[in-house]
């Protein structure tokens, strides 16, 4: 039986818990509240794939402080908000011609307490500015940003530039299946990128609850991580 997911005003909230029971109550847990805007725009509310994304992250806690974690297409944000409660240093971005959806990755820090994260404007296959300048990350993360097969060359493309810079860095997504005709392995190929399929059950995320959210409900989700394709000589 699934707890409903909770609304107070337009908040949604999830609640994380470790599966180890020996740490403290404080450690096993994390309340994130989420504000939506109830708009048929993309970047307004939580998608499924992001508290699959988000729980991967929260799976992952013990890795993530101070570590550099940007997140792309991040609309409400839940998964950067979720690194960012467990350490890590977060910037958080949406499409750069889309105000309002960064809008709402700052207000998601404000009511989870998150000072110190940066938002920036970043579109998809450009090359701007507030791509050069970016810090050195070791994350990557991107929940549904696969879902616009015509976009799914420019995701790729700026994957393939931020890897490249970070060759250690890795893109943690996740992608709801919504045809069976879609696929990225083409152009994983193309831009010199490989990708790992993680199963859900590996992080206690084939649910249909989770985090006390119904939202995954019967979505196929997958996680997958991408990082830089290994070359003949590379060590
Ligand atoms: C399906 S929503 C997913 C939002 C959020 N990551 C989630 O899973 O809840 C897709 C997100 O990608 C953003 N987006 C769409 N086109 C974009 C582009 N060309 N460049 C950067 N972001 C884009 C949208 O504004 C939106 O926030």
């Amino acid at each position: 039986m699934c707890e409903q997911d909770v609304r107070a005003g337009n908040l949604k909230h999830f609640n994380f818990k470790a599966e180890d029971q020996s740490r403290s109550e404080g450690a096993r847990t994390l309340r994130v509240s989420i504000p939506e805007v109830l708009e048929p725009q993309y970047g307004m509310y939580v998608w499924p794939c992001a508290v699959v994304l988000a729980q991967y992250v929260w799976h992952h806690k013990g890795a993530l402080q101070q570590k550099s974690v940007l997140e792309i297409g991040a609309g409400v944000s839940l998964p950067g908000v979720v690194a960012g409660r467990c350490g890590a240093r977060v910037i958080l971005s949406d499409s750069a011609e889309l105000p309002a959806c960064l809008e709402n990755c700052r207000r998601s820090c404000e009511v989870n307490g998150l000072r110190d994260v940066s938002v920036v404007g970043l579109t998809w296959g450009q090359v701007s500015p507030d791509l050069l300048i970016l810090p050195a990350l070791d994350i990557i993360l991107g929940s549904d940003v696969f879902y616009e097969p015509e976009d799914f060359e420019d995701v790729l493309v700026t994957i393939f530039f931020l890897l490249r810079r970070n060759p250690q860095a890795q893109f943690w997504t996740t992608y709801q299946e919504r045809s069976a005709d879609w696929s990225i392995e083409a152009l994983l190929h193309k831009w010199s990128l490989q990708c790992l399929h993680i199963p859900l059950e590996s992080f206690h995320a084939n649910k249909e609850c989770l985090a006390g959210s119904n939202l995954p409900g019967s979505h196929t989700v997958h996680m997958i991580v991408i990082t830089m394709r290994k070359q003949s000589g590379d060590t």
